[in-house]
């Protein structure tokens, strides 16, 4: 009995998938306190779709899949560091502070600021040595960790209204993403040779403060695409008028 029920549930919750934005709350774009509206609009939507609708192609939301990305080495940091199979864990469970809009006939912004409480990245990494070092060799892969504490962020997302047969739909064209405030921000990587693992930890560890203002950019950016990537699947998977009516 109890296992038929459970059967039924999940059934249930798969075919009511694509009913999933009735579940949204929307507002409209005339409403004087829109800004107010999609905070707690955005902040629901971030939970109710946290982990994706494959039927609509949103992917999930907690956790953030990166397939890969490579941030390119630097004075500081003479490595090459790829990773894969990223997962960012956190991002259902994040405050909308503050929420800024402008939408015209043929072009739209959002501007988000966000704060997390906690946030989790996991995966696969890859670090090779491309400059001179006056230290050892750490090239090395494995597994990553990092953790992020009462992190704040920036998200400024600018599109176009676009027509496709007949219909008009958002879709962002330039995404910006930045790091206002980061706190506690810690590495630790899982090695063959876990001493070499241990010592990329101290060295990226160590030298967070001048990583911060020497790569962040390009963190910065692996978010930004990620962002965009979700939001633009949510904005493709029903027409504006549904989304953010007149
Ligand atoms: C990432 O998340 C997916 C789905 O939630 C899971 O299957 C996978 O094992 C996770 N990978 C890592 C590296 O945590």
């Amino acid at each position: 009995m109890h296992r038929f029920v459970l059967v039924f549930v999940f059934f249930a919750s798969v075919h009511s998938q694509t009913d999933i934005l009735g579940q949204l709350h929307i507002c409209k774009r005339s409403d004087p306190k829109l800004n107010d509206c999609l905070k707690s609009s955005i902040k629901g939507a971030l939970k109710i779709l946290a982990s994706g609708v494959p039927s609509l192609k949103i992917p999930s939301i907690d956790p953030i899949e990166v397939e890969r990305w490579t941030i390119h080495a630097s004075d500081v940091l003479p490595y090459e560091q790829y990773y894969e199979n990223l997962n960012l864990t956190g991002y259902s469970d994040i405050e909308i502070e503050d929420v800024y809009t402008n939408v015209g006939d043929e072009y739209f912004s959002i501007h988000l600021m966000c704060s997390a409480p906690k946030l989790l990245v996991q995966g696969d990494y890859a670090y090779y040595l491309v400059r001179p070092t006056k230290g050892e060799d750490l090239s090395s892969q494995g597994t990553v960790e990092y953790k992020y504490d009462a992190h704040k962020f920036f998200v400024k997302f600018d599109g176009d209204i676009i027509k496709k047969g007949g219909v008009e739909y958002s879709e962002i064209i330039r995404t910006d993403f930045s790091m206002v405030r980061l706190r506690s921000f810690e590495m630790t990587f899982q090695t063959d040779h876990q001493r070499i693992g241990d010592k990329l930890g101290e060295l990226v560890n160590g030298g967070t403060r001048k990583l911060a203002t020497i790569n962040m950019g390009e963190y910065e950016e692996m978010y930004a695409a990620a962002f965009q990537r979700i939001a633009n699947a949510v904005f493709a998977s029903n027409p504006s008028e549904k989304l953010l009516p007149k």
